[in-house]
């Protein structure tokens, strides 16, 4: 009888390796261990052994159920652990490769620059208005003093939306619709878009502009070239040469337009500054007296000085751009480079 529990053990030992699945074990396990197992029945058979063999018949059958239910559940352990590394090796990473970077969008240059001009005047105390880019004639032109002849009246020359409505043509009416509102002391910087039926190296028929106006008692044409002059010296440099332009403008008296020394050439002459030296940089001047009576201001009581500039003209400059259309092809080549 001993004999055959040492050949059912053998008999198992030897079917273990071919069980390679978990279904596999446990169905060798109930074979073998079950309630109605080989080993199981085999203890059933106990009575039929002898009384002197019994006491070794019951430990060998009990150390077979042990070593063989032990080497099942080993066997399970091993088939769980290679299966979790066959897993960790299908999802592994490789720490050492380079990331994927993430695409960051920027400003366009035309938003930085022109947030700088606004940083560099809220330094002065100015602050930022805006006002609408469909515009009356009446903000437009009349209040300004353009008088209705003036060749920017021209439907060559402006947007018309419909008979007395256009796109505006610059950011001046902002200072009108500002006046209006308020009383002196003024101090406000205008940024946004403008509209002119131009197209070509240096013109588009949107372009954006920043109108400045100071208003308050005793304010003169000095206040005027030192802010000016204050404000150029910090997008351009402290080493700028300027150069303040007798000029003409119907909503200022006098007027002046401001030049820089060409930054491309240094004054040599070069075809960015027509060979002249010099780049027209912005327009100013003393709000004109009739330009305050339209908006109830009493001109022997208050002065001020007005500024326009062309934000794309500071940004070609300061980048050295050739063509103004380049900003809006939305190029992404061009626009990350800023
Ligand atoms: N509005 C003018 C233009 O578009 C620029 C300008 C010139 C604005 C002189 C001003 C100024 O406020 O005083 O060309």
């Amino acid at each position: 009888m001993l004999k055959t529990l040492d050949e059912l053990e053998k008999e198992a030992i030897l079917e273990l390796p071919g069980a390679t699945s978990e279904d596999a074990l446990n169905e060798l396990r109930t074979r073998y261990l079950g309630r109605k197992g080989l080993l199981t029945q085999m203890l059933r058979q106990i009575s039929t052994v002898t009384a002197a063999e019994k006491p070794l018949f019951g430990k060998r059958s009990n150390e077979i159920k042990e070593s063989l239910a032990h080497a099942i559940d080993d066997a399970l352990e091993m088939l769980k652990a290679s299966r979790k590394d066959q897993v960790l090796l299908k999802e592994t990473i490789d720490v050492t490769l380079p990331g994927r970077g993430v695409r960051l969008g920027r400003l366009h240059p035309v938003t930085r620059v022109s947030q700088e001009i606004c940083r560099i005047f809220s330094r002065m105390g100015f602050n930022v208005v805006e006002g609408p880019e469909v515009e009356t004639d009446y903000y437009n032109f009349e209040a300004l003093n353009i008088p209705k002849d003036h060749p920017a009246r021209d439907m060559q020359d402006t947007f018309y939306v419909e008979d007395n409505i256009v796109l505006r043509t610059h950011t001046s009416p902002v200072q009108i619709r500002t006046m209006e509102k308020m009383k002196p002391p003024v101090r406000i910087l205008s940024p946004g878009r403008v509209y002119r039926p131009d197209s070509d190296v240096s013109h588009t028929p949107m372009f954006h502009q920043v109108e400045g106006l100071m208003v308050d008692k005793g304010i003169t044409f000095g206040d005027l070239k030192g802010t000016l002059t204050y404000f150029l010296r910090q997008i351009f440099g402290a080493d700028i040469l300027l150069r303040f332009r007798p000029s003409f403008f119907p909503f200022t008296e006098p007027s002046a337009e401001v030049d820089l020394r060409c930054v491309m050439c240094t004054g040599k002459g070069c075809r960015v500054c027509g060979q002249s030296g010099w780049l027209e940089i912005l327009g100013s001047g003393m709000v004109d007296p009739a330009v305050f009576e339209n908006v109830g201001y009493d001109p022997e009581e208050v002065t001020g000085f007005a500024f326009g500039l062309g934000v794309e003209r500071i940004a070609m400059l300061k980048y050295g751009i050739s063509d103004i259309r380049l900003f809006f092809e939305n190029d992404g080549r061009f626009l990350e480079q800023f």
